[in-house]
């Protein structure tokens, strides 16, 4: 499989997303990264359902839904409302992962899981076959522009061993600090979906950079 492209919409021009988004929709991206922050679980707070469905009321292709909040399963069904068609909670926000997975699954919705930097990859040992996607956080979440930490390029090394001897369907999506250099390495290692926010939006050019990131 060619790998994905999900620009994150964290980095668009939030005064004007129509422009933004309809520039994903012409571009060879593959979905819309859309980031949730509640400013508890990360130290910072992004936007909440109404700026989801006016995304979804443009968007031609899959919203790719990373939420970083704490209990989640409150807000699960209105996720699934607003138009998320991957919903992905983190580990660390998760003490009932399981009874999580399948919830977002009775609302039709794709599973994923995020790890944060320090979570180890054997924690998901035991749900990698209930999953449709592991996203392995290559910064620690909560702002776009950050540096790549190079240990997630091992991490991808090890969910794919992983899913590999679980025989699961899981795709591996990395998120945080990729352009084109650390992208080839992540991609080298396994990855099937980079997200890109600033490499993308701070680029003279975002649909050229979404391009030059899919063709690699
Ligand atoms: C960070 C978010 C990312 C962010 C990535 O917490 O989960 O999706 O938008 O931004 P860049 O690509 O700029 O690191
Ligand atoms: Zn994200």
């Amino acid at each position: 499989m060619t790998h994905l492209i999900a620009p994150s919409v964290l980095s668009c021009d939030f005064a004007n997303l129509q422009a933004d988004v309809e520039m994903i929709n012409a571009s060879n991206a593959d979905w819309f990264h859309v980031d949730v922050m509640d400013g508890v679980f990360v130290p910072n707070i992004s936007f909440g359902f109404p700026v989801i469905k006016a995304i979804k009321k443009h968007a031609k292709k899959p919203l790719d839904v990373h939420l970083m909040i704490v209990n989640p399963d409150q807000y699960v069904e209105e996720f699934a409302k607003s138009g998320a068609d991957v919903l992905t909670v983190h580990y660390e926000a998760c003490p009932h992962l399981h009874r999580t997975i399948q919830l977002i699954h009775s609302f039709g919705m794709r599973a994923g899981v995020a790890l944060n930097p320090h979570t180890n990859v054997n924690v998901l040992e035991n749900v990698i076959q209930d999953i449709d996607l592991v996203l392995i956080m290559s910064v620690n979440p909560g702002f776009g522009g950050q540096k790549f930490i190079d240990n997630a390029i091992n991490k991808v090394k090890e969910v794919k061993e992983l899913i590999i001897s679980k025989k699961s369907n899981a795709l591996i999506e990395v998120d945080g600090g990729v352009n084109l250099e650390t992208g080839e390495k992540l991609i080298d290692a396994g990855a099937d979906v980079l997200v890109a926010g600033s490499f993308v939006f701070n680029s003279e050019n975002p649909s050229e950079t979404i391009t030059n990131l899919k063709e690699m």
